[in-house]
């Protein structure tokens, strides 16, 4: 007993120190590399080891040409690292083995020529595992470039080497980065860092510049992120042993600003503290400890920008993080400023005491930025907000960091570079996290299409405008989570334009005015509420009734289907499709607002309420209408538009009856010609979903005509398409109504309000069109248009019928049969619905080819298994 008892405790000891070892392994692993020596140097009291010396834990794939000078120019500090470089006239590897984590990497450059090789022609690239990170490095002229520009705008700095830095996660066990020397060229590295980042330095989801308040997911664990800028605003240059364990580099802002005079600089020495507890890694105190405000007193009127601009590369996504702490003011109010990134508002009204909460706080403020193919000067303003009519219109910002964010996993454009043919090379990556074996193959082949098309394009010479109205394949609509780096960005892009065109077409509301309509948002005026949030009637300014749509502001769902609703509703005008009045998009607010459909849902005319029953002639009529403007969306834009949530709560009923479809929160356009399909996650509405869409995830129009085929059988019986309450075989209402259909006697389960009052031809047509929609492969369901064409038949037989019961029996007779013959010689033509008011759809043709791995992959929280699938109820509206 005592002899287990032991065993047992040195087991535990034993599983303990191994933990141990797993964590102190984890929490070390930094390497710092001299290149180009076998010696070890001790340099800002940290030890670099040389990357030829045995036992450093490095591994060169070949040994280079170790290159020494004697005559280093710069920084004494690091003069030991930059005395000695690895040469290398062929690709190299170095792998760092064991990583697992968040890491910053430096690469260090000081150029000097050795022997026969002249460090002005040297060229080469850096991949980290297979990623680019840097391509047609030439050392000597980049530094020669930013000491050029450093000093045209009025800084002495005079910088001899040259540091790159970049942010990734790495799971896997190990680093490769790759050195690739040009074609007859070759490459040099003086010092290579690595060190580990334990604390989260990025949030996923970010404010978008000129987003309103909206939020961008960023996706940075799949990124590389490379540090592009990183200044320490109004105070001097912050030294890597003064940053903690990150050993960042901050340097003085001035020769970024564009008009020095504009601020000056404050300091403050007390004793300053995060405002999050999480921020202690984003940057050192020291940053916080001096600003530049405007509060200059030779300028009494503080009309102005202070600004910076900084040199970045167009047609890449940027993140700038904006670092602020209130060092004079102990109250609100003193500084109200608006912040201009790219010229775009990102910010307005900002006050940093507030944000912060309270004096000495340091805090800082992400922002996400898409730069359009022809901005290489990125500027980053902060000036009066005129429109808050405070007193304080000074503005304050203590540190800046731009970072650019890698694109398709590269951070320098891709091309045919070296002479090791380096682009053909497998792109398999430790970075890329997995995305699961189902959609491994499909993404690999997305990324191949995307960097095909990238490789294109800027062969093309980055015509990018063109290119933006090329035809592909591309649904419009960005939902849910990313596998692609620049899916959101698109969206977000989408979203700016977006606005841009509703502003044209509809109207933008203050959030004053949504209020004055919804009496402060009344929960007595609410109408509906879905997942997106609640829907107020509403009395906007001249007494027009409105369904406002207000979305619940946390749900990220929430915002693409807001953008969607925007984009989808922007453009599309139809007698039966609910028309958009405007919208609100003031202070983080998704507000849209609708005419008011003064009857409400389908739905609520047919069950589960006390409004007296729709007959069978205005259920047809409804039925007609909503046909008519899902047929519309199918061929009315050049590349048809998929509704995705059809449903008897999405169509709803004027004063009048006549019915339109509404909810495009989740529609998407069609394929285009040469596709026949929209890959995309199941999404919609249970009861209504298509099977085939269900199991191969490949949406078409006719998973469309597959939901309204349910919601015609619900218009004929009247019961919820999912009764979890009712005997098992009769819960899902399209299994239920199909099985007496083929049987011939769905009267069976007729909606007993309708019992006598309808023509049983008209009812037996309904539902043979009904049946149809509901076939099991999509290419044996009609079209909406021949769906329509066919209930306007259906129409005519009732509406027959009923003159025949009111005695008018040979006009309608005649009337009916002479229709009927006149229609069955016609051909079933496809443009039967799209008569009134159709604007032309300028339909979104970007090349898009990431959104199927992005579809797929989002799958995750929507897919259900068969036996919930027929279970789950969500008779909710969006
Ligand atoms: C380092 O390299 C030098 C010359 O390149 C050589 O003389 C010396 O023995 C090497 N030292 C070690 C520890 O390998
Ligand atoms: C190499 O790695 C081992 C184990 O992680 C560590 O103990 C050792 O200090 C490392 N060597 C150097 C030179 O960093
Ligand atoms: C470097 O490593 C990559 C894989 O990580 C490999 O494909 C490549 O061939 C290696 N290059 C050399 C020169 O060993
Ligand atoms: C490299 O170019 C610079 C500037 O063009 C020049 O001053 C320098 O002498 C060149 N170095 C060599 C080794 O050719
Ligand atoms: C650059 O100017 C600043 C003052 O503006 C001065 O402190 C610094 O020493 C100068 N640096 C050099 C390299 O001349
Ligand atoms: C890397 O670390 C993460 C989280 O600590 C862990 O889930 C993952 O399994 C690790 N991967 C490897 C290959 O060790
Ligand atoms: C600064 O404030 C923190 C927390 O308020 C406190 O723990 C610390 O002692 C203070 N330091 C000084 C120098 O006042
Ligand atoms: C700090 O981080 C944790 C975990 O990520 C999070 O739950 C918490 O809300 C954060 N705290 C603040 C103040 O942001
Ligand atoms: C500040 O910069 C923004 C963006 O470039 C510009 O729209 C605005 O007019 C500027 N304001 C002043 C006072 O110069
Ligand atoms: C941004 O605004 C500044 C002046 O406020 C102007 O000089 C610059 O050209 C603008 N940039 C773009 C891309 O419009």
């Amino acid at each position: 007993m005592q002899v287990l008892g032991l065993g047992l405790f040195r087991l535990i000891i034993l599983v303990i120190a191994f933990l141990l070892v797993r964590i102190g392994e984890a929490e070390t692993k930094s390497f710092l590399i001299n290149c180009g020596t076998n010696s070890s140097v001790n340099v800002d009291g940290r030890r670099w080891v040389g990357d030829t010396a045995p036992g450093n834990n490095v591994t060169l794939s070949s040994e280079g040409i170790e290159a020494y000078t004697a005559s280093f120019t710069g920084d004494s500090l690091y003069a030991p690292l930059y005395t000695t470089a690895l040469i290398f006239t062929d690709s190299l590897n170095y792998t760092f083995e064991g990583t697992n984590g968040s890491y910053f990497l430096r690469l260090h450059f000081y150029p000097f020529s050795f022997e026969n090789h002249n460090v002005n022609d040297s060229s080469f690239a850096v991949e980290l595992n297979g990623l680019k990170l840097v391509s047609e490095c030439n050392v000597p002229n980049e530094i020669a470039h930013k000491n050029s520009y450093l000093q045209s705008s009025g800084g002495n700095s005079s910088l001899s080497t040259l540091v790159k830095e970049f942010f990734f996660n790495v799971e896997g066990d190990a680093i490769v980065l790759e050195f690739v020397p040009a074609k007859e060229s070759f490459g040099f590295v003086s010092a290579i860092e690595i060190i580990p980042v334990m604390n989260k330095l990025f949030v996923d989801s970010v404010h978008k510049v000129g987003g309103n308040g909206a939020s961008s997911s960023l996706n940075v664990g799949k990124r590389v992120i490379q540090t592009m800028y990183r200044l320490n605003i109004g105070g001097p240059t912050i030294r890597p042993n003064q940053d903690s364990d990150l050993m960042r580099t901050w340097e003085m802002d001035s020769s970024y600003m564009v008009n020095a005079d504009a601020g000056s600089e404050i300091s403050n020495n007390a004793n300053i503290t995060f405002a999050s507890p999480n921020d202690t890694s984003v940057a050192p105190l020291l940053v916080y400890r001096t600003a530049r405000s405007m509060s200059n007193t030779e300028v009494m009127e503080k009309r102005f920008n202070m600004s910076w601009k900084f040199e970045v590369d167009p047609d890449f996504d940027y993140l700038i993080r904006l670092h602020f702490c209130e060092l004079v003011f102990d109250m609100p109010n003193q500084r109200n400023f608006r912040i201009y990134i790219d010229n775009q508002t990102a910010a307005d009204n900002f006050d940093v005491f507030v944000r912060a909460g309270g004096m000495n706080k340091a805090y800082h403020q992400d922002y996400f930025d898409v730069l359009s193919s022809n901005i290489k000067m990125l500027w980053i303003q902060l000036g009066p907000d005129t429109a808050t009519g405070s007193a304080g219109t000074d503005a304050l910002l203590n540190g800046l960091e731009i970072f650019k964010l890698s694109k398709n996993g590269n951070l320098a454009y891709v091309e045919n570079y070296g002479n090791q043919g380096s682009s053909k090379r497998s792109r398999t990556s430790t970075i890329w996290v997995s995305i699961g074996a189902g959609i491994a193959s499909t993404a690999v082949l997305a990324a191949l299409v995307l960097l095909t098309a990238f490789y294109c394009k800027k062969r093309r010479n980055k015509q990018s405008d063109t290119k933006k109205n090329s035809p592909g394949w591309r649904p419009l609509f960005l939902h849910g989570a990313v596998v692609n780096s620049n899916a959101n960005v698109r969206g977000s892009m989408g979203y700016q334009n977006q606005l841009g065109s509703v502003a044209r077409t509809g109207r933008r509301f203050t959030l004053a005015e949504i209020k004055a309509a919804t009496s402060n948002f009344d929960d007595g005026l609410v109408i509906g509420v879905g997942g997106f949030g609640k829907v107020y009637k509403g009395e906007i300014d001249d007494g027009t009734l409105a369904a406002i749509k207000r979305a619940n502001p946390q749900s990220e769902q929430g915002l693409k289907e807001f953008e969607t609703e925007i984009e989808m509703l922007s453009k599309l005008r139809h007698k039966h499709l609910v028309c958009m009045i405007g919208f609100c998009d003031e202070q983080s607010e998704m507000i849209l607002v609708y005419e008011y459909m003064a009857n409400g849902t389908l739905r609520s005319h047919l069950f589960g309420n006390d409004l007296p029953p729709l007959s069978w002639k205005q259920r047809i009529e409804v039925c007609i209408g909503a046909a008519r403007g899902l047929h519309y969306l199918h061929t009315g834009a050049e590349r048809g538009i998929i509704h995705r949530d059809v449903k008897t709560t999405n169509i709803l009923l004027d004063e009048n009856f006549i019915a339109k479809m509404a909810d495009f929160g989740l529609s998407k356009t069609g394929p285009s010609l040469e596709h026949t399909h929209v890959s995309t996650a199941v999404k919609g509405s249970f009861g209504y979903l298509d099977p085939e869409y269900f199991r191969r995830q490949q949406l078409t129009e006719k998973s469309d005509v597959y939901s309204f085929g349910v919601v015609l059988f619900e218009v004929v019986c009247a019961r919820a398409v999912i009764n979890p309450s009712l005997p098992k075989d009769q819960i899902n209402l399209a299994e239920w109504a199909m099985r007496w259909q083929r049987q011939r006697s769905l009267e069976t389960i007729l909606d007993p309000n309708l019992e006598g009052k309808y023509s049983p031809e008209s009812l037996v047509r309904f539902a043979e069109i009904a049946e149809k929609c509901l076939a099991d492969e999509g290419k044996s369901r009609p079209t909406m248009g021949e769906v329509l064409w066919h209930l306007e038949y259906v129409l005519q037989v009732q509406e027959a019928w009923l003159r025949l019961d009111a005695g008018d029996e040979s006009f309608a007779r005649s009337r009916v049969l002479r229709n009927l013959e006149e229609r069955e010689a016609e051909e079933v033509h496809e443009d039967a619905g799209v008569d009134d008011e159709q604007d032309s759809l300028d339909a979104k043709t970007e090349d898009d080819s990431e959104a199927t791995v992005r579809e797929t992959n989002r799958a995750g929280g929507v897919v259900v298994g068969a036996d919930e699938f027929s279970q789950l109820v969500s008779q909710q509206g969006r």
